[in-house]
């Protein structure tokens, strides 16, 4: 007698430590930051966790029961989201597909798991998760990867080049005393400043792709941009666009920099910036170039924006890579070069654009404290 008692109550007791845990995974699926949505074999939505309810937009309760068709009508699902899954939906059915990523209206990354088959005794589980930060890794990895290869290739080239310059320059000499007899002497001026014009480039490009420490001097931010935009003027004035330059006097700011480096990052953004007002064909703009700089107390931050003819996020995607460029006579290296200096600098680079309005880059460098500011 005794001993039936004892094994009903066993059975109550696995009976109430089942339901325990089964509790405890409900509420852990309940809560997990992925989203998770379960379809039956029928097809109905069995299970939805909070997240999942929150992804979608739609309150959990009304979303139980419904089926894939119901959930499309659902009034309170946006148009882009209806959009997606129906995606979705095509190509998890049609190409067999298990893993989707998908980028949202506010440009966050999403893996979004389809699991199926047999072990799921004919459920459909779709577990959705932000993998934005990842991807964030995934891509300055890649860029830094990419940016060292850079660095030596460039690096082998630019001596490749500079030794037959070098002959070409002393031969050239050489026979500057016969084309001066022949009042050819023009010629070997333009050959001679040619080619050191282009010997200075590869000094330019060797010494900003390199990824040694930058050669630093304490510089104060507005005599720096002050320099930069003297530098630019004339080309802005043949391309009929202004450039309005705003420091704030009133508070110095210094940061301590390879001033030659950082000069080469702001000419090449505003390079950009004159290139994309250029293109942005509407008569009626007037191109223009706003420069500040900002001390937010740790930080000082430079901002130049244009309203040129912005970016697509294609060009937004690839914008630092090496060689990525959408000009005809463009060489891609401008803002990758600037990109490892500003790196090297131990600041950084972030970019906003639209299609159509324009484009603006804030560099953001450690702030110096000095002493005694003046
Ligand atoms: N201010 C800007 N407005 C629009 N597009 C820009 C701007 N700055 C950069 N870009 C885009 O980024 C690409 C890469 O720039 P960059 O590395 O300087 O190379 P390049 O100027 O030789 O093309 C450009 O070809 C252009 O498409
Ligand atoms: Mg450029």
């Amino acid at each position: 007698m005794s001993q039936i008692r004892e094994s009903e109550l066993q059975v109550i007791r696995s009976f109430h430590t089942s339901q325990l845990i089964r509790n405890k995974y409900e509420n852990i699926l309940e809560n997990l930051d992925s989203g998770i949505i379960l379809f039956d074999s029928d097809g109905v939505l069995a299970f939805v966790n909070v997240q999942m309810a929150k992804l979608l937009g739609v309150p959990r309760k009304s979303l139980t029961g419904c089926t894939l068709t119901q959930l499309l009508r659902h009034p309170q699902l946006s148009r882009f989201k209806k959009k997606k899954i129906v995606r979705i939906y095509r190509e998890t059915v049609f190409h067999k597909r298990r893993f989707h990523e998908i980028v949202d209206e506010f440009g966050r990354s999403w893996l979004i798991t389809m699991t199926y088959g047999d072990q799921m005794e004919g459920d459909f589980l779709i577990s959705v998760k932000d993998v934005s930060d990842f991807k964030r890794i995934e891509q300055s990895a890649y860029q830094n990867d990419k940016l060292a290869m850079l660095g030596k290739i460039s690096a082998s080239i630019a001596h490749e080049i500079r030794n037959p310059l070098t002959s070409i320059r002393g031969f050239i000499q050489l026979l500057r005393p016969h084309l001066v007899s022949l009042g050819k002497d023009e010629y070997a001026r333009i050959i001679l400043t040619e080619i050191d014009r282009a010997n200075d480039i590869i000094y330019e490009f060797l010494n900003s792709s390199k990824p040694s420490a930058p050669e630093t001097k304490i510089v104060s931010v507005s005599s720096l941009l002050k320099e930069v935009v003297l530098l630019t003027e004339s080309e802005a004035l043949m391309k009929g666009c202004q450039i309005d330059l705003h420091t704030d006097d009133t508070l110095p700011a210094y940061i301590s920099v390879d001033v030659k480096q950082i000069k080469q990052v702001i000419l090449n953004i505003i390079k950009n910036a004159l290139d994309a007002i250029f293109e942005q064909h509407d008569e009626d703009i007037t191109g223009m170039i706003h420069i500040s700089a900002k001390d937010n107390g740790k930080h000082i931050s430079i901002c130049i924006a244009d309203n040129g003819k912005g970016m697509d996020q294609n060009t937004l995607n690839h914008l630092f890579n090496p060689f990525f460029t959408t000009k005809e006579s463009g060489t891609g290296l401008g803002l990758s070069v600037s990109y490892s200096i500003i790196r090297n600098h131990g600041g950084s680079i972030a970019v906003d654009s639209q299609v159509g309005a324009g484009t603006e880059f804030v560099i953001t460098f450690p702030k110096l404290d000095l002493p005694n500011d003046e």
